[in-house]
């Protein structure tokens, strides 16, 4: 049989290497594209030490279609996953613009150039932020999304979804695949790559990284008031490496099934920010100095996963816990501070 060839854009970012790595080791032939913007070069090193293969890659920007058909008609690829875009949600607040025409632009082009070399198979990156806020804090994929989000970041996800639905509907060979992530984090087990974006970190845990790192001095508990059971946020954390899999998984079941296909890709169950604390200072030995801030703009008091789908379709679930992300967290930073990684 032919082996299958897989684009990633977004492929030297946090999620698309580590999907890289799984995917080398499953058999397929990965080649990456990236504007290199949130991520570095060097991360295609690190995937060759890990898997032994250096996925040959692209340094080219979604909203340069020229050269984007120079990748398509050189590639033949079999399928793409889509994981470049940005995603920081406040700035997508003050620059919505560069938001829609980075991520709904640069999908759009990557969408007419998969039409014009037959490239029929997407996996697309999105978000639990899709749901917005709901009745029940457990998410499930048959509720209504696009509704009450509070972020144009979150908008360009949901537009995009909607983009690709109408995309399949107009096209019946095309194939779709939406995961919606939950929270990830962690790193590879080699401690090679993890999570080291070159913007300002706003998330949770490299905000946790920086601090560990000293170049941060305490972290910011956004409200300890909320109605949860410690007053702090509650999120599905879930490890990068389980998230990866999950997209071997959804390429798996991309040429089975319906044409559009929708996942959820978390572990089911909620932590809260006090929660993450006390997971990283035991896994570390060391205190990680806190205290509690006014609540964020826009943050709910608590979502998860409804896991049960990507279960039973994908036979997917996640098989490492907080305390594995906190301990592949340490040895990444420590790896990072050697000259590692
Ligand atoms: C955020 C985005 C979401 C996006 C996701 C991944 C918002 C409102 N939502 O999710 O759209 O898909 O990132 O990029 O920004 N926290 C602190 N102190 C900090 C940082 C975070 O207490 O310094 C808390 C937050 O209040 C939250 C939890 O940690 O309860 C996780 O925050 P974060 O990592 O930013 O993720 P989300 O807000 O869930």
């Amino acid at each position: 049989m032919k082996k299958e060839k897989i684009l990633l854009t977004g492929g030297t970012g946090y999620i698309g290497s580590h999907t890289a790595v799984e995917l080398i080791e499953a058999g397929y032939e990965v080649e990456i594209l990236d504007n290199l913007l949130n991520s570095k070069i060097i991360v295609l090193d690190k995937i060759a030490e890990i898997t032994g293969v250096r996925p040959k890659f692209y340094e080219v920007d979604l909203r340069d279609a020229e050269a984007l058909a120079k990748v398509f008609a050189e590639g033949k690829f079999t399928s793409v996953i889509h994981f470049a875009g940005l995603k920081a949600v406040a700035e997508s607040v003050e620059k919505p613009l560069m938001y829609y025409e980075v991520n709904v632009g640069g999908t759009i082009n990557l969408l007419e150039c998969m039409q014009e070399y037959g490239v029929n198979q997407i996996v697309f990156s999105s978000s639990a932020t899709v749901y917005g806020e709901q009745e029940s804090p457990k998410y499930v994929e048959t509720m209504r999304v696009g509704g009450n989000l509070a972020s144009p970041y979150g908008r360009t996800k949901y537009m995009i979804e909607e983009i690709l639905k109408d995309t399949a509907t107009a096209n019946p060979d095309f194939r779709v695949a939406i995961l919606r992530y939950f929270n990830p984090i962690g790193a590879h087990t080699s401690g090679l790559i993890g999570e080291d974006p070159n913007d300002k970190p706003n998330n949770l845990m490299p905000i946790i990284m920086k601090i560990a790192a000293g170049e941060l001095p305490e972290l910011m508990i956004y409200g300890n008031d909320y109605d949860t059971p410690d007053g702090s946020c509650r999120r599905d954390y879930i490890h990068v490496v389980d998230l990866a899999k999950g997209h071997a998984k959804a390429l798996e079941k991309l040429s089975q099934g319906k044409q559009i296909q929708i996942y959820n890709l978390g572990s089911g169950n909620p932590t809260s920010v006090f929660e993450m604390v006390k997971a990283f200072s035991e896994t570390s030995g060391k205190p990680l100095p806190h205290k509690v801030a006014d609540r964020r703009a826009g943050d709910l008091a608590e979502f998860y996963a409804d896991s049960a789908k990507a279960e039973k379709e994908l036979n997917w679930r996640t098989e490492l816990t907080i305390s594995d992300a906190m301990r592949d967290t340490l040895n990444f930073l420590e790896k990072r501070k050697n000259g590692r990684a």
